[in-house]
């Protein structure tokens, strides 16, 4: 009696696991409520798309990548070199002791732990890597430009933080339009000094 219980149970068992692991379970999602839900269309990060009312409007306080619309330059030399001749402040710039006063801030959270809080090129950062920060009141003549820093127009400036040079790495993930024009304001005012 004992014997015929646990040889039925040994059968039950294994009949019960053979059944669950064969047929196409996995392939299978039953009945799903909302699929969307779990099969959302994605959208890669830089590719197109053709979903209706996704206006693909970047998030407000995020900056978008390229379309710039004060200054539409390429990361090459030459066109830093035609930004510095061509490029200037954007119309609705207001040089103000307020607009000067917002770039010193930025300056400060963006650059002066290289480029050092008065421009010498002093700043915290001592890595060997950053070893080359130079001075924006610089008279040696070894710039792109193939001047100084002191005499870099607002072009190159803006330029600069865009792309980056060298160990410097492109700001324009991390700054506005509007924010990278005021720190160039604050270095032509203030850092670029003996003009
Ligand atoms: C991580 C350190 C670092 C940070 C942060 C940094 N810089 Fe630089 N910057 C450098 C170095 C290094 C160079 C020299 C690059 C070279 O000459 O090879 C440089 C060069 C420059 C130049 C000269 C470019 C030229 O045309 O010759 C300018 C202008 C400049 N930086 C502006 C800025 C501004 C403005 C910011 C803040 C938005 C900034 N940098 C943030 C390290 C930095």
């Amino acid at each position: 009696m004992m014997k015929t219980l646990l040889y039925n149970i040994g059968i039950f068992t294994v009949l019960t696991i053979f059944l669950a692991c064969t047929g196409n379970s996995n392939n299978n999602p039953g009945f799903e409520y909302m699929p969307d839900m779990y099969r959302s269309p994605s959208i890669g990060a830089q590719s197109d798309h053709n979903i209706e009312t996704y206006n693909s409007k970047p998030v407000v306080g995020t900056v978008a990548r390229g379309k710039l619309s004060t200054f539409n330059y390429s990361s090459s030399n030459e066109d830093y070199l035609r930004a510095g001749l061509e490029s200037t402040y954007p119309n609705y710039f207001l040089k103000s002791e307020k607009t000067l006063d917002q770039g010193e801030s930025l300056y400060g959270m963006m650059c002066s732990h290289c480029h050092g809080i008065n421009g010498d090129g002093k700043g915290s950062v001592d890595h060997p890597v950053y070893s080359a920060i130079p001075s924006y009141s610089d008279s040696i003549q070894i710039r792109r430009t193939g001047g100084n820093m002191r005499d870099l127009k607002e072009g190159h400036l803006f330029h600069s933080i865009t792309y980056g040079l060298n160990a410097m790495g492109p700001h324009s993930y991390l700054l506005s339009e509007q924010e990278r024009w005021k720190i160039v304001y604050y270095i032509q005012e203030k850092l670029q000094k003996n003009k």
